[in-house]
This record gives structure tokens, C-alpha cells and sequence, in this order.
């Protein structure tokens, strides 16, 4: 696996898949670069904690770190180019262009100006690595839907591809911040994953998954549309951890 940290030194061929990612890898990750590698000639991994996604700063500041294990989780999976660029190479002084979406949902109102770093970051990537589908992971379902609306509406030659959520032995969905939590935190957060599955099937899935929660105070519940798919969607707090988590209601992922 090549490491490269500079645009200009990024030469591919064939078919390419991308994995966008932040690092902090895990199994979630892990079958998204397996899907990739059996869709794709070249499949490249990107790492950056892009900055300019965080709406605030000590989440940033206390963002999961470590480029050495990741490397080994991305060379061992078949990851062929890991793209490793600073903020500078990605931001350089006087960067002035953003990509706005309208319609960002419940988790678009909660995290001002995240998605659009996240879609800026995004269609900067696109743009630099020029892959034929992109990999993302269904746990972040309001992320797919915002990347598969800019990729329609910009006219971007880019499947976005959703995989299923990879989740603990307990049902916890896996996710990077999951590091952060306390034994006892822990235990508390599995009620949200379950009160998301206990609620599908029900006429009113958004009321029967608040009903079931068991005490965690929601940012939101809300029902997510990814076009093939649509999901029952929550965010919760945990001490001082923001857990997000959606349970597939109708269709099936592609
Ligand atoms: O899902 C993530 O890890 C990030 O939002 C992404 C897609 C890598 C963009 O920075």
C-alpha cells in the first residue's frame, strides 16, 4: 500500500473505488474497503480528519488519532493508495469555496455548517481522486443522502454506495466515538439501538422509538430518505458522547 500526502503525487488507473474516511478505522471500515476491493481495480482509502466539518472545536480536539494502526487496518485489507494530505493540502491560504446543501434534516439542524464541510470535503475528494463509486457507511444515513443529493444536483459522475451499518456483539452501532464512552455510558447507549429496532413495523415508527428509549434524552428522531431506502433515524447524548444510530423501515440498501 502506497501512503501519499500530496495531490500531485496521486497516480491511478483503472476503475477506482474510494473510501472517504477519518480515520480511527474499524470493522465498520473494514467491510467498506472489502466491498471495495472486490468492486474495484484500485481501491483508495482517504484519511483527514477534515476540520472543517466540526461545528465544535473540543470535538475536534478530542477526535480519535491513530495514522500507524489505521495504516495496518487499511494495508491489510487491500487498500492499494491510502491518502494521507494535510490540512493545508486540502484547505491551502485562501480557500473560499463551499458547497451548501438546503434540506439537511434534523442532523443538519443540530450540527450547523457540518454538512457542509462534509460535503465540500467530499466533492473536493471526488474531484481529486476521480472514483467510479463511493463508499459510506448506512450508521451516517443523513451523510448519504446529503452526498447522494450534491452528486445529482452538481452533476458528479459518482455512484454513492451505501453499506449496512456493522454493529457490536450487543447491537451498538460501531463508530469511532464509541471509544469515549464509560462501561456504564455504554450499557445506557444500547437504548438507542434498540429502541430504533423495536420501533420498526409500527404505525407511527418516530412516536414508538421516543415511546422506547428508556430514559436517553433524543436530539432527534426522524425518518431518513436515501432514495432506495428509507430509515428511522436518532441522535442521543450519552454524558458528554453524541451517538448517532437509523434502523432500515422500507426498501434495501444499494
Ligand atoms: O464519515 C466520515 O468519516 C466523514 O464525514 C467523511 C465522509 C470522511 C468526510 O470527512
Amino acid at each position: 500500500m502506497k501512503i501519499v500526502r500530496r495531490i500531485d503525487e496521486l497516480q491511478l488507473t483503472g476503475d477506482v473505488g474510494l473510501v472517504p474516511t477519518m480515520g480511527a478505522l474499524h470493522d465498520g471500515h473494514r467491510s467498506l474497503f472489502r466491498t471495495a476491493r472486490a468492486e474495484s481495480d484500485t481501491v483508495v482509502a482517504s484519511l483527514f480528519v477534515n476540520p472543517a466539518q466540526f461545528d465544535d472545536l473540543s470535538d475536534l480536539a478530542a477526535y480519535p488519532r491513530d495514522d500507524e494502526r489505521d495504516a495496518g487496518i487499511a494495508a491489510a485489507e487491500g487498500v492499494d493508495v491510502l491518502f494521507a494530505p494535510s490540512a493545508d493540502e486540502i484547505y491551502p491560504a485562501g480557500f473560499r469555496t463551499w458547497i451548501d446543501v438546503d434540506g439537511t434534516g434534523a442532523e443538519g439542524k443540530a450540527r450547523p455548517g457540518h454538512f457542509r464541510g462534509v460535503a465540500t470535503v467530499c466533492v473536493k475528494l471526488f474531484n481529486i481522486v476521480r472514483p467510479r463509486r463511493a463508499y459510506f457507511g448506512q450508521k451516517d444515513a443523513q451523510q448519504a443522502a446529503v452526498l447522494r443529493r450534491v452528486v445529482r444536483d452538481l452533476n458528479i459522475d459518482v455512484e454513492i454506495r451505501v453499506l449496512p451499518t456493522v454493529r457490536d456483539h450487543d447491537g451498538l452501532a460501531l463508530s469511532s466515538r464509541n471509544v469515549r464512552l464509560s462501561p456504564e455510558e455504554r450499557n445506557r447507549a444500547l437504548g438507542l439501538p434498540r429502541a430504533l429496532h423495536a420501533a420498526i413495523g409500527a404505525d407511527d415508527p418516530v412516536a414508538a422509538a421516543r415511546a422506547s428509549l428508556n430514559g436517553l434524552q433524543p436530539d432527534y428522531v426522524e425518518v431518513v430518505d436515501l432514495g432506495d431506502v428509507k430509515v428511522l433515524a436518532a441522535a442521543v447524548r450519552v454524558g458528554s458522547t453524541r451517538l448517532i444510530d437509523n434502523v432500515i423501515l422500507e426498501g434495501a440498501l444499494r
